[in-house]
């Protein structure tokens, strides 16, 4: 259902693309934290938990389809992370710049642990994004909204 990928790469041609070789999500904030960042948060925080060595030596021996769901959120969330850095989105130099960044890095170090099934570093780059999360909404989003 993730189409952004190749809307993102035509937005890349227009403005400047901040990621080297990454996808960039398309999409107002609004929309990419309601149809991207949270459905995948979601996913990768169910998956961080299920893999987490502390919960049991068999943890990270999940069924196969768990790692790559996991993948596949980190990725779209990376992708939305390096949304948030372009022209457009940035709001400013400081802490939404090193929220968006962290948002992707660890999105990126989810990934990489996914793909090498290492249930310690997915379930740490799953707890460092949601530190990511609340860092910047504290900040930017109106916490009485919903
Ligand atoms: C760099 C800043 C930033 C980061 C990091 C960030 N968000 Fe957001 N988020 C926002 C802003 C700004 C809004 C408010 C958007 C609006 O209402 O226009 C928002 C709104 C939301 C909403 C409400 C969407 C709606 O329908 O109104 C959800 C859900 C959400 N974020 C989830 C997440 C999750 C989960 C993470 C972490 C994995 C995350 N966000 C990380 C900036 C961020």
């Amino acid at each position: 259902m993730l189409r952004w990928p190749a809307l993102a790469t035509a937005l890349c041609l227009v403005t400047a693309c901040a990621t080297a070789g990454g996808s960039v999500a398309k999409g107002t904030i609004k929309e990419q934290m309601k149809v991207i960042v949270q459905p995948s948060a979601d996913t990768l925080f169910a998956v961080g938990g299920a893999v987490d060595p502390a919960n049991g030596p068999d943890a990270p021996k999940v069924e196969a389809s768990k790692w790559t769901d996991a993948g596949k959120a980190a990725e779209a969330i990376k992708s939305s992370g390096a949304s948030m850095l372009l022209p457009a989105n940035l709001k400013d130099q400081g802490a939404w710049k090193t929220a968006a960044t962290q948002m992707r890095d660890h999105a990126d170090a989810a990934l990489k642990a996914a793909q090498a099934k290492d249930g310690a570093k997915l379930s740490q780059a799953a707890n460092d994004l949601g530190d990511d999360c609340t860092a910047c909404h504290s900040k930017y989003k109106n916490q009485t909204a919903s």
